[in-house]
């Protein structure tokens, strides 16, 4: 068989056999699939031999680009040690050093801000690493033990969870209950528990009618009415520090964050922070809960753990949150949850490399000329007729594209702007993925800034080709 018999085949069998996520799959079946053969540095290769610019790091998880050596090689030593051992009733070397890697590295980052108050979220610290596969487990874990928790404090009706609209933690059951964005959570309502959703601090958009800075920050004094109504039913409250990335990468305004911390001690709430997305470095720091100094009593950890190579998770607990697992056997206080791949180690390998090179390759004192880069090249981009907002924290960005500036009237789901936008940008060696009218600008952190400008320019000119 030919080479391109061979590519029409692969097309074909895609079409057949996969579903894919996220997608409708009468439109994809319809289109010819860019199916990826190769990867290297920030580019990614389809079968006929074209390049793109991987404008998304793989949704969110490139760090290093396709193909670094360093962790290449980590996992090629790790598979000839051992590809998988369980968890459950024994350990791993790579799990346990990393372990004590990730609790270093939080520790550095996120040193023990002085207690907020007689609150949950003091004064231990996040030391003890519980591991699992994706962004959607590690929230799974971290709800399941701020509800454990309570019960076995012989807290009785701490069940529910605070949740922001506009948020997004991951698509499994737990994790759309305390989501926030219609399109993807509503049709699922049944089946979800209960979760009390706070103002999400849109200031574009803001749903109080303020704007921001001389409102001074009235969408926390919402969430206090939230709590001081509910917090005896409230067993902890989650939130996607700094940026609601699938929401529409809406960036909160300076304070927020640390006022959320606060309330949640002021009503005895665990803080889960989801940093999936945030994490290892997007924002420009370690974790984002850097920015305003927050310590979180449980954290969640995934996309960017491995470098973008493998399915990895981690959900961190205080020894606070720990401690009140601990107790005879017949107690029944253990925490019940796992999985098959639990700590697996070639993942664990993977993050081990990835976690030295950012100290290697001072990744993140390297990252902050490009932020700059981004951050201006974003202003400009505000002088086009149909761009209404602009938005990022660190190398984490996104374009609001709206039909009338004036009025902040959006463009209709169904027109699929963004859609046409990353298209274009398609066409021409860039791949992107948006939000709804939002274009998503989340690169490598790697990327060089030759690379970063081509991407820019490239988006640009999708932008202007589409709204115009
Ligand atoms: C903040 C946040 N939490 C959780 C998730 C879910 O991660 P995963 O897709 O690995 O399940 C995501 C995914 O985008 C995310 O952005």
């Amino acid at each position: 068989m030919g080479i391109h018999e061979e590519n029409r085949r692969l097309e074909e069998l895609d079409r057949r056999y996969i579903w894919h996520p996220f997608t409708q799959m009468k439109e994809w079946v319809e289109e010819t699939p860019v199916i990826i053969s190769e990867g290297r540095d920030c580019f990614l290769k389809d079968i006929y031999g074209r390049w793109y610019l991987d404008g998304v790091s793989s949704l969110w998880v490139n760090i290093f680009g396709h193909r670094k050596k360093e962790i290449d090689d980590a996992i090629k030593e790790q598979l000839d040690k051992v590809s998988h051992s369980t968890l459950l009733g024994l350990s791993n070397v790579p799990a346990i050093q990393l372990a004590e890697k990730l609790v270093q590295i939080i520790q550095k980052a996120l040193p023990l801000t002085p207690p907020l108050g007689k609150g949950a979220g003091n004064p231990s610290s996040l030391t003890k690493v519980f591991y699992s596969d994706n962004g959607s487990t590690a929230v799974e874990v971290g709800l399941k033990m701020a509800f454990q928790y309570w019960k076995q404090k012989g807290v009785n009706g701490r069940h529910a969870f605070v949740s922001l609209k506009n948020g997004y933690h991951g698509d499994t059951i737990g994790a759309i209950s305390v989501g926030g964005i219609d399109i993807f959570h509503q049709a699922f309502g049944p089946l979800l528990f209960n979760s009390y959703k706070a103002p999400s601090p849109y200031c574009y958009r803001c749903e109080l009618g303020k704007t921001s800075p001389e409102c001074s920050l009235a969408c926390l004094g919402e969430l206090d009415k939230i709590l001081y109504a509910h917090s005896g039913e409230i067993a902890g409250l989650i939130i996607e520090p700094l940026i609601q990335a699938a929401g529409g990468m809406i960036t909160s305004p300076p304070g927020y964050l640390r006022g959320v911390r606060e309330l949640c001690s002021k009503y005895d709430i665990l803080m889960i922070a989801d940093e999936v997305a945030t994490g290892f470095g997007r924002t420009g720091k370690m974790f984002a809960c850097a920015h305003e100094q927050v310590q979180p009593d449980i954290m969640c950890l995934s996309k960017g753990i491995t470098g973008g190579y493998m399915p990895l998770a981690v959900t961190v607990a205080t020894d606070d949150v720990y401690n009140v697992f601990l107790g005879e056997f017949k107690d029944l206080k253990t925490f019940f949850h796992g999985h098959s791949y639990t700590g697996n180690p070639l993942a664990c390998a993977a993050a081990l490399a990835c976690l030295d090179l950012f100290d290697k390759e001072k990744v993140l004192e390297g990252l902050q000329s490009k932020i700059g880069m981004l951050d201006e090249w974003l202003r400009e981009l505000l002088t086009l007729p149909h761009v209404g907002d602009v938005r990022h924290a660190g190398f984490m960005a996104g374009v609001e594209l709206v039909r009338d500036k004036a009025t902040k009237e959006p463009y209709a789901w169904e027109e699929k702007v963004g859609w046409k936008v990353a298209y274009h940008a398609r066409d021409n060696g860039v791949f992107i993925r948006p939000l709804g009218n939002v274009i998503v600008i989340m690169p490598p952190l790697s990327i060089s800034g030759e690379n970063l400008k081509r991407l820019c320019e490239v988006i640009r000119s999708a932008i202007m080709s589409v709204s115009s």
